[in-house]
């Protein structure tokens, strides 16, 4: 869609609150998409950070959830990554939205998975599973990321290779892109991996780190809370269990308020 496009479906749509407009939506399996729309001129926010986002209820009420911002900070519009839940009160409509489709954002950003809540550190590992990609899609495509740490892991598990795709293409792109590629160059380390289909690195992000197969395969060492900082994103057993880990391994978890070695943020499902 052209600005102008964007400019006048927003005008046919005067009386929705907070109302943007979806620019492009692709869909990647059965069960995931992204979608982009236009960005509220004032809206500033944090990669990493999360808006409440969603359509008209039947009832005439808004009907919002929580979604981390894909797009970095940079970028004019907004991107979102989202999984279609079948009877999910929101994606099971949020699915089928088409460019020029309003949408409802509600422009205050929070959240802590920011690189401001760790202290300085030399390695950045970005531990993920399913949709919990979204935030470090922002993350790695700001330029802050890449100054602020010599090395970036990123860990991304999915249950199928296919479901990997969004993430494994943005993190493809990155050394051709014309802002960041060249702060990308040689400090980016990508394991995707798989769990109920064949792959390279299959298994758990979890078991995967306990087994020390990933430092093996990366040819890397160890978690040392000296120079690791860790984002964590994913579903609320995977975040527990990760978190466990880190712990034992001495990192800390902070927060906007008190940086330490890690922050987490739950994956929002629907
Ligand atoms: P698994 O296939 O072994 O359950 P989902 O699609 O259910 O959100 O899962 C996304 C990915 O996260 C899957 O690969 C799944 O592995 C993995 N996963 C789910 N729970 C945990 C956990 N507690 N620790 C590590 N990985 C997990």
């Amino acid at each position: 869609m052209s600005l102008d496009d964007v400019l006048q479906a927003k005008k046919a749509t005067p009386t929705l609150p907070d109302a943007q407009v979806v620019t492009s939506v692709t869909h990647y399996t059965d069960r995931l998409f992204a979608f982009r729309c236009s960005r509220p001129q004032s809206l500033r926010f944090r990669s990493g950070e999360f808006v409440m986002i969603g359509l008209m209820g039947d009832n005439g009420k808004p009907l919002l959830r929580a979604y981390s911002i894909a797009s970095p900070s940079w970028d004019e519009e907004l991107e979102f990554y989202s999984i279609k839940v079948p009877d999910g009160p929101l994606t099971s409509r949020l699915q089928h939205i088409q460019p020029g489709d309003p949408i409802i954002l509600r422009p205050k950003p929070v959240g802590t998975l920011v690189l401001d809540a760790l202290l300085p550190g030399k390695r950045l590992w970005m531990l993920a599973t399913g949709t919990g990609i979204a935030p470090f899609a922002s993350l790695l495509r700001d330029p802050e990321t890449w100054e602020k740490y010599q090395q970036v892991i990123v860990m991304h598990t999915c249950r199928e290779a296919a479901e990997l795709t969004y993430g494994r293409n943005l993190i493809e792109a990155l050394p051709e892109d014309p802002l960041i590629g060249e702060l990308v160059e040689g400090k980016l380390l990508y394991y995707p991996a798989t769990t109920r289909e064949p792959s390279a690195n299959m298994g758990r992000v979890t078991d995967n780190l306990l087994s020390e197969k990933v430092f093996a395969d990366l040819g890397i060492p160890p978690l040392d809370p000296e120079t690791d900082r860790a984002m964590v994103c994913g579903s609320l057993d995977f975040n527990k269990d990760i978190k466990a880990i880190l712990e034992e391994a001495g990192l800390r978890e902070g927060a906007n308020s008190a940086p330490a070695e890690y922050v987490v943020e739950k994956a929002f499902v629907d």
